[in-house]
């Protein structure tokens, strides 16, 4: 092949390569963006009380999600606590801009009686809320939320586990996603950030 048409068509390779780079670079820049607008979303769902409710009616509000299970032997209780914890360390003003908000992934087992019941045990402001196997999913698919039964063979088939994320959201008042807090965090460190996020 002649020099000059293989320098003519290094250069075009050159010029796809830098081409593409820059695309999949652009295409990256968006990605953390939206995946976060796709965080959470609307939902309907059950309180303690047997009412509806959906996401709108916590608008103007923070709100700190958490999905789980009443049944659930450590994960769930513990980080019910830590989330206690943080908010009792945030000002009376910060905390009372923020909804707790607990979201049952076991509706077989777990009445909305049952969940409102279970969240007086955390905090006062804790919302319980569960809902039909249909309105859990759905809540939970807008999360991101993994949540599985257990199945054990030969063990009693109503005392089952969950498998499930366990990942508290902070979502801002309209509804949008502000930040998580994995398993890991502690109540100072999630007190800290908290501070920083609610306005
Ligand atoms: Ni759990």
């Amino acid at each position: 092949m002649p020099i000059v048409k293989t320098i003519a068509l290094l250069v075009v390779l050159v010029a796809i390569a830098i081409g593409g780079r820059l695309w999949m670079m652009g295409n990256d820049a968006s990605q953390p963006q939206a995946t976060q607008q796709t965080i959470g979303g609307p939902f309907t769902l059950v309180n303690g009380q047997g009412e509806t409710v959906s996401d709108q009616q916590f608008r103007g509000k923070y709100m700190l999600v958490y999905f789980g299970y009443t049944f659930c032997p450590d994960v769930c209780p513990t980080a019910l606590q830590v989330m206690a914890e943080a908010l009792d360390q945030l000002p009376p003003e910060t905390a009372a801009k923020i909804t707790p908000i607990f979201i049952s992934i076991d509706p077989e087992r777990d009445t909305p009686e049952h969940v409102g019941q279970y969240v007086t045990h955390f905090y006062p402001t804790l919302i319980g809320l569960t809902g039909s196997p249909e309105q859990v999913k759905a809540a939970a698919a807008a999360y991101r939320i993994y949540y599985a039964k257990v199945e054990e063979k030969g063990a009693d088939p109503s005392a089952y586990l969950m498998d499930h994320s366990a990942i508290l959201y902070l979502m801002g008042p309209d509804g949008s996603f502000l930040s998580h807090f994995g398993h890991d965090t502690t109540a100072d460190t999630m007190a800290l950030r908290l501070k920083k996020l609610v306005q």
